[in-house]
């Protein structure tokens, strides 16, 4: 089959990774037109977290009323669609794929090419989705449910790892913890909630990895230091807002100061923060604390673009896009998947 050739025209961006389906159509040098967004999150409450099989089933049932929704607010008839770009990875491999069959079907009926992208691409880039994004290079720091990563990023594609986590991701890491402390799912938001509350002064739990040089993470052990502390103490209301406040303090003061030894590595001098865990509003202020004392800059997706969403991937598809042609669609679904794979098309 020949190539198709890609138009710059509006992209339909699907995000069916995990327990959100997102859904957005992106015009490059216009931005965005359109969005929808379903959080699955009651579906999954009852359970304590995201059971696959029922992710993969609610996508079914949303993605293509979303999609029509989206094609309505933006006034768009299906063949004005230039492209469709959708989340081949990582993630849960039937959510995946619903999106991907979803995205090659429409790609085949309206005759557009189909962009397979990298979810956490998507996530590396929402800042430029932003009024004022930030030039390259930067680094990123990407903190989700399933990711915990530190990248300095050169260009489209070119992306280095400078630092993972070698266990638990930091959203992974609240979760869990927040269910320790009785707090229902998902655990990020509510635990940042319940620690407004507490007393920085109580309880101190470790900083992991801190006293190390490197770049690494590791959260698993802070979760295990909470569970310790659990078993010692009598859980009244403040207690249990006080170990929160106790835990957001680590987590935040950790990722601060990997970000701070990054930027000093690199010498470069903007950070951009990306991922559920970016919403976090103490991380965002002891973030822009750091980089104001080191003559650095922060930026921030607005929280909508934190977490997971459609306008983040229809962005990514745009500007893959827009570097040249691409190969007509084959289903791409891939649980596991490094950014460092990924290349500049040219490249
Ligand atoms: O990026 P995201 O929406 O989905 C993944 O790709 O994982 O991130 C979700 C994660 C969850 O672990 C959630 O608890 C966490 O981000 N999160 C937060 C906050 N909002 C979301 N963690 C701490 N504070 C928050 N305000
Ligand atoms: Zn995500």
């Amino acid at each position: 089959m020949s190539e198709l050739l890609a138009g710059s025209g509006p992209v339909l961006g699907i995000e069916t990774s995990c327990d959100e389906t997102g859904v957005a159509l992106y015009a490059p040098g216009v931005g965005l037109l359109a969005q929808a967004l379903y959080s699955q999150v009651e579906l999954h409450a009852e359970y304590g977290g995201v059971v696959p099989e029922l992710a993969s089933r609610d996508h079914v049932r949303k993605l293509i009323p979303l999609i029509a929704q989206v094609l309505a607010e933006a006034g768009l008839k299906p063949g004005e669609v230039q492209g469709v770009a959708y989340t081949a990875g990582p993630g849960l491999i039937g959510a995946l794929l619903v999106g991907g069959a979803v995205a090659c079907g429409l790609g085949a009926a309206w005759k557009v090419p189909v962009v397979p992208v990298h979810h956490m691409e998507g996530h590396l880039l929402a800042p430029l989705l932003e009024d004022d994004p930030p030039a390259y290079p930067f680094i990123a720091l990407l903190v989700s449910g399933g990711h915990t990563l530190l990248v300095e990023v050169k260009g489209l594609g070119q992306y280095r790892i400078l630092g993972e986590s070698l266990d638990d991701a930091v959203g992974e890491a609240f979760d869990k913890t927040a269910k320790l402390l009785g707090l229902g799912y998902p655990g990020g938001p509510q635990l940042a909630k319940l620690a407004e509350a507490g007393d920085p002064a109580r309880f101190r739990l470790p900083r992991p990895m801190l006293d190390r040089p490197g770049l690494e993470f590791s959260f698993s052990g802070l979760k295990t230091a909470v569970l310790h502390l659990l078993k010692q103490v009598q859980l009244d209301d403040q207690t249990r807002a006080d170990i929160a406040r106790a835990f957001e303090e680590a987590v935040v003061e950790t990722l601060t100061e990997k970000c701070h030894r990054a930027l000093a590595q690199t010498g470069d001098t903007r950070l951009v923060v990306a991922g559920g865990v970016g919403a976090n509003q103490r991380l965002r202020k002891r973030l822009r604390e750091m980089a104001t004392a080191s003559g650095a800059r922060v930026y921030y997706p607005r929280p909508a673009y934190c977490t997971d969403n459609g306008a983040m991937i229809a962005q990514v598809g745009a500007l893959r896009l827009a570097e040249g042609r691409r190969a007509p669609c084959a289903i791409e679904a891939r649980a596991r998947w490094s950014l460092e794979e990924l290349r500049p098309v040219a490249a």
